[in-house]
């Protein structure tokens, strides 16, 4: 039966793991996978979370299954933290983490029937345009990222979305969500929606890192800005980041639709695509999550860890981009950054060397995790990215 079953081609970051895995330096760096490490290079469990958890293993007098769409008070948290309010024009679901959410956003635009395009700038994460392609919808390209200025091709996103159809999506990343840790600014959202409205357009925004940049509420800026000019928008947001609660696979699919009515069609479709898919979501993750939301105390604590998780990675984002002895190659791009990302001008074969000849092994694409890096490495990095980088990278846009 499965004779002829292609061979899976593996993505960039499951590469990285095996060459990790490989490697038996002490010295050995990831630079791959999106956790956030401390300084002992470990993803801990937050404080808070095991707190919540005694406090459910105290409480908690079942774990019989969640309705399709999930957990009702962790959903009305979940929208209070990311759109800071709720609505009647708003549908929601739990999800299976935030790629599972992205997924189920997927499922709900093929069930529409509409064969409206997925605009998707790039650089973007490695299973963005296969998940795309595998749920049968169409996809077009545009160069988000100009690499020679490390900033993003604004005129660009503007001019893809100004020759989109009305009816087609776009695909923005959530402040620090984009691989490369470049957002888009205040001003810039605001035109985005001002330009999606005019153009009919629907956002789907992946939204994983709330937090991660300045704080929740900054963090959430275009996210709220574009939920509250436009029609339609879907959001896929996560808590494996924020809570650190990566293996629970916790989050949530919220669709922002033009009337009430409209929200409950879209209700009852992700109730019916959470039963094509996974029948109900896992209940553990957002359990601790409702717990520390729904306590002032636990939800201070939460909110004093995040900030304690984001210091440290904006700490050695500071360091690399300041460093003096790498001034022979410019990082201060880097400070202006947001988040765990930071994408550098290099060839695959360059990111190749790292890995070889330095045990710091990043995916091939130049993209780093900064959360994998401490105090005591960063000169390491610098002085290992200074001695690979012969061959210029062309231009992205
Ligand atoms: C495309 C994409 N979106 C969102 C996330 C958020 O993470 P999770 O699926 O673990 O919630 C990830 C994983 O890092 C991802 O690859």
């Amino acid at each position: 039966m499965f004779n002829r079953l292609p061979k899976a081609k593996l993505d960039a970051l499951v590469r990285v793991g095996q060459r990790l895995r490989a490697d038996n330096r002490p010295e050995k760096l990831d630079l791959g996978v999106g956790v956030y490490r401390d300084a002992e290079g470990l993803t801990p469990v937050l404080g808070v979370v095991k707190i919540a958890e005694q406090e459910l293993n105290n409480v908690q007098t079942s774990k019989s299954y969640l309705p399709p769409d999930g957990d009702p008070d962790f959903i009305k948290m979940m929208i209070d933290l990311v759109l800071s309010k709720n609505a009647p024009e708003l549908a929601a679901a739990q999800a299976p983490g935030g790629t599972g959410a992205f997924h189920q956003a997927l499922a709900l635009i093929k069930a529409t029937g509409k064969n409206a395009r997925i605009w998707v700038g790039t650089p973007t994460w490695p299973n963005h345009i296969p998940m795309i392609d595998h749920s049968g919808l169409r996809y077009q390209t545009y160069a988000y990222y100009d690499i020679g200025t490390q900033s993003p091709c604004f005129e660009i996103l503007v001019n893809a979305m100004e020759r989109a159809d009305r009816g087609d999506l776009f695909l923005l990343h959530g402040c620090c969500h984009n691989p490369t840790g470049s957002d888009l600014s205040r001003e810039q959202w605001s035109e985005v929606a001002d330009v999606m409205q005019k153009k009919g357009l629907i956002a789907l925004i992946d939204f994983a890192y709330q937090g991660f940049g300045l704080g929740c509420d900054e963090d959430a800026l275009g996210v709220r800005l574009l939920a509250a000019l436009l029609p339609h928008v879907i959001i896929a947001a996560s808590c494996s980041k924020s809570f650190s609660l990566y293996q629970e696979r916790t989050g949530i699919i919220i669709v922002k639709c033009e009337t009430a009515a409209e929200a409950e069609r879209v209700q009852s479709a992700l109730q019916s695509l959470a039963r094509l898919n996974y029948s109900n979501p896992p209940g553990h993750g957002a359990a601790i999550v409702r717990t520390i939301l729904a306590n002032p105390t636990l939800h201070a604590q939460w909110l004093s860890e995040l900030a304690s998780m984001r210091d440290r990675v904006t700490g050695i984002r500071n360091q690399l981009g300041m460093m003096e002895n790498a001034a022979e190659q410019d990082l201060q791009w880097l400070v202006k950054g947001n988040g765990l990302f930071a994408t550098f001008e290099m060839t695959p074969a360059q990111c190749e060397r790292m890995g070889s000849e330095f045990a710091i092994h990043m995916p091939d694409t130049g993209r780093i995790n900064i959360a994998g890096l401490t105090q005591e490495n960063v000169e390491r990095f610098a002085m290992a990215l200074k001695s690979v980088k012969e061959v210029h990278v062309e231009n992205a846009c």
